[in-house]
C-alpha cells in the first residue's frame, strides 16, 4: 500500500512511529490533526510529507463550511499556514501546498464544491506523480551503481519516505531489480533510527542484501575501501547545490570526499528551492531533546536524569562534497547553479 493515500474522504497514513514492531494505519479527517501527525513523524520523508500536505489541503477544503469561493480560499490559506509550519526544513511540504493553493486561486468556478473537487484532484495528482518521478529518478540513480557495489545509505529514503518506491533507496532498489549484485550498509541514523527501523524493514522485504551499521562505523568502512558510493536523499537543495538532509549527512560527505568515494544525492526537483541561494539560508529544524535523551537499553534510560541535549534534525552539506544530484530529469553535476535550473525547468 501507499505510505500516504486518500481513502473514503480521509488521509490514510502508515504510522511510521511504530514500525517495524507493528504495521498500523491511521485515517485523518481533520487537517490540524494531520499537521500534528507530520510534526510527530507519523509520516516523514520530504516527498511523503509533501503529498500529506497536499491531501491536508483537500481535507481543509472538505472541512470548510464556506458557501462562496472567497470564503473557501481564505480557509485554504489558513490551512496552508498550519500545514507548512508542521516541519520547516523539507521544502516539499510548502511546494505541495503552494501548488494546490495556486490551482485553487486560479479557478474561476463559482460553486465552491467544484473547487473542493479540483483541490482533491490536484492532491491526488501530486501523489500519483511522486511515484512516477521516483521511478524515473531510480533509473538515473541505478545507472551509477555497478554490479558488485557496496553502497552506504543514511536515514530512510525508501517507499516510506515517499508515496511509493523511494529516492536514494529507490535507486538502490532499482539496481537490485535490474539484477545487479548490490550490498547496502545501512546507517542506524540516530536519534530517530530511521535506518535501523525503516530502511532495514524495507530492504528485508525487498530481499536486498544489507548490513545495519552504527552511524559511527561509516568512516571505517570508507577508509578501508569497503564502500563504492554513498546514496542519500534531501529535504531541501539550495540554488547552488548545497543540500540539507538528515543530521549526519554532512559528516558522511566529508569522509566520502576524503576517501574518494562518490557521494550522490537523489532528490526530485520539488526538493530544489531556487529561492535560497545557498545552504546557510535553509531553516534547520531542532526537535525535542527527549528524542536524544530517551534512548533506553534493557528497559533503562541510557543518559542520566536531569541533563540537556541538542537535537538538530538536519544538517547542510556544501555542494563541494556532492558528486552529483540525481533528479527525475537527469543527473546534475557541478557546477550546480545552471544544471539545477535546467533540471527544474526540464530543459
Ligand atoms: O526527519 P525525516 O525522517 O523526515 O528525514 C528524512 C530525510 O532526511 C530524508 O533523507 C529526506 O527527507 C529524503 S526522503 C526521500
Amino acid at each position: 500500500m501507499r505510505t500516504v493515500d486518500w481513502q473514503n474522504n480521509a488521509v490514510r497514513l502508515i504510522d511510521q512511529r511504530v514500525l517495524p514492531g507493528r504495521f498500523e494505519v491511521i485515517d485523518y479527517t481533520d487537517y490540524r490533526e494531520l499537521a500534528k501527525a507530520i510534526t510527530e513523524m507519523v509520516v516523514r520523508g520530504a516527498p511523503a510529507i509533501g503529498a500529506a500536505g497536499a491531501f491536508g489541503m483537500a481535507l481543509a477544503a472538505q472541512q470548510s463550511a464556506a458557501r462562496g469561493r472567497d470564503g473557501l480560499l481564505n480557509d485554504l490559506a489558513q490551512a496552508k499556514a498550519v500545514l507548512d509550519a508542521a516541519r520547516p526544513t523539507a521544502i516539499n511540504l510548502s511546494w505541495a501546498t503552494n501548488r494546490v493553493m495556486t490551482l485553487a486561486g486560479h479557478l474561476v468556478l463559482p460553486n465552491p464544491d467544484d473547487i473542493r473537487s479540483a483541490v482533491l484532484a490536484e492532491a491526488q495528482k501530486i501523489a500519483d506523480e511522486d511515484v512516477e518521478i521516483n521511478r524515473r529518478m531510480a533509473m538515473h540513480g541505478a545507472a551509477l551503481i555497478a554490479d558488485g557495489d557496496t553502497v552506504l545509505h543514511h536515514c530512510n529514503t525508501g517507499a516510506l519516505a515517499t508515496v511509493d518506491y523511494g529516492t536514494a533507496l529507490g535507486a538502490i532498489r532499482m539496481a537490485h531489480e535490474q539484477g545487479k549484485r548490490v550490498h547496502v550498509l545501512v546507517d542506524e541514523t540516530r536519534p530517530r533510527l530511521q535506518g535501523a527501523r525503516l530502511t532495514a524493514w524495507e530492504l528485508k522485504q525487498l530481499g536486498v542484501p544489507f548490513d545495519l551499521i552504527a552511524d559511527n562505523a561509516a568512516g571505517h568502512f570508507m577508509y578501508t575501501g569497503q564502500v563504492q558510493a554513498v546514496f542519500v536523499g534531501a529535504d531541501r537543495v539550495a540554488a547552488n547545490g548545497d543540500v540539507a538532509n538528515k543530521i549526519g549527512t554532512y559528516k558522511l560527505a566529508v569522509v566520502a570526499k576524503e576517501n574518494s568515494v562518490p557521494f550522490y544525492v537523489v532528490a526530485p526537483t520539488s526538493t530544489v528551492d531556487p529561492s535560497v541561494p545557498d545552504g546557510t539560508h535553509i531553516p534547520i529544524e531542532e526537535r525535542p531533546m527527549d528524542e536524544v535523551l530517551g534512548l533506553e537499553t534493557h528497559g533503562e534510560r541510557v543518559a542520566p536524569e536531569g541533563i540537556t541535549a541538542r537535537n538538530p534534525a538536519f544538517d547542510v552539506t556544501p555542494n563541494r562534497y556532492v558528486t552529483a544530484i540525481v533528479t527525475e530529469n537527469g543527473v546534475v553535476r557541478p557546477p550546480y547553479g545552471e544544471g539545477l535550473r535546467r533540471a527544474v525547468r526540464n530543459v
